[in-house]
């Protein structure tokens, strides 16, 4: 039997999901998670984030069921964002609150902006200002204004398709292909009713995506990623399939501007591979599920870990 060393808090947020979709991810994520986290020696624990009270008085409080869990030093992983904006404020009062105790936020695992690490928007400009290609965005201004878009949209992406998305989420939560400029319109007013930000970009054609994982300066491994039959996201959770590849050249150097640029120790980075090369999709800081066939990314990752906690 591994001696335990730590616990691994995921905060999660059930209710942007249907009842039961939540658990079925969990379950789906356990075995890759849980496999890494015990070879480690970690105890996974899940609390849904309507369960916690953060709090201040002569220190930060995290309270759950009567007890502070910031009382002793444990790790997290917070889901910061969610489609509900009082849930959204919520999960970053969480985060927040354990960043300020001396516990460890694991998906904080870079200097700078928080905002850096999951807004679609901001990593796109923050990417171009560091030369790298990236899908043009545009944002969708709220409410009654979504429509003012419109001709923005006409001038700078053409006639479409397009892929209509929100700023901040994940898992392909939301993500739309809109086929041409005539169906922008009515797509554009139901995000006017959402209660979070969407972008704009050009869909591009891509035969797959890599998740580059790194570490401290090092690539762990590169997950390829291609969407199931006739789909056109490649997020594991919308069908996708993935498998590992050694390493991938291509992409290294840019990877390493990204991490060195964003002082980042734990970065995943999913690059789009379209006919004229690797596009910037996006880059997250947190940890999901890890592959169950390939140990060795859980295995870097709660290294990583214990190299933080000491
Ligand atoms: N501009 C785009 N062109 C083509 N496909 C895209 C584009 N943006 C996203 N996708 C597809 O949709 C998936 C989900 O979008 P992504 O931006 O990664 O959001 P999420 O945070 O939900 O993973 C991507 O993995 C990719 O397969
Ligand atoms: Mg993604």
């Amino acid at each position: 039997m591994p001696i335990t060393v730590g616990t691994v808090n995921c905060v999660y947020r059930p209710d942007d999901f249907l009842p039961g979709v939540a658990d079925e991810i969990l379950k789906r994520k356990s075995p890759g998670l849980a496999g890494a986290a015990d070879r480690a020696g970690f105890a996974l624990r899940f609390i849904p984030v309507q369960e916690l009270i953060p709090a201040s008085d002569d220190r930060p409080r995290l309270w759950h069921q009567g007890e502070d869990l910031l009382s002793t030093r444990q790790c997290y992983q917070v889901d910061d964002f969610s489609w509900d904006p009082q849930a959204s404020h919520v999960l970053k009062a969480v985060y927040r609150t354990i960043q300020e105790s001396d516990s460890l936020l694991l998906n904080r695992s870079m200097d700078g902006p928080e905002y850096l690490a999951t807004d679609k928007l901001a990593i796109a400009q923050h990417a171009a200002s560091l030369g790298i290609p990236t899908p043009a965005s545009i944002a969708v201004p709220y409410g009654r204004h979504a429509r003012s878009v419109l001709s923005l949209v006409e001038e700078n992406l053409g006639q479409g398709p397009y892929i209509l998305k929100p700023r901040e989420m994940g898992m392909g939560f939301a993500v739309q292909k809109i086929d041409t400029f005539q169906q922008l319109p009515a797509a554009i007013d139901m995000v006017a009713q959402a209660g979070t930000g969407y972008i704009v970009q050009p869909y591009l054609p891509h035969s797959a995506d890599v998740r580059i994982y790194l570490t401290e300066g090092e690539i762990i491994a590169a997950l390829h990623r291609t969407a199931g039959e006739g789909a056109y996201m490649t997020n594991v959770s919308q069908g996708g399939v993935s498998r590992v590849l050694p390493g991938w050249k291509e992409v290294e150097e840019q990877c390493f501007t990204i991490a060195t640029s964003l002082r980042a120790s734990c970065l995943l980075i999913d690059w789009l591979l379209t006919p004229s090369g690797p596009v910037l999709d996006e880059w997250s800081s947190g940890f999901g599920s890890f592959p169950t066939h390939a140990p060795e990314v859980g295995d870097a990752f709660f290294s990583w870990v214990r190299r933080k906690l000491a």
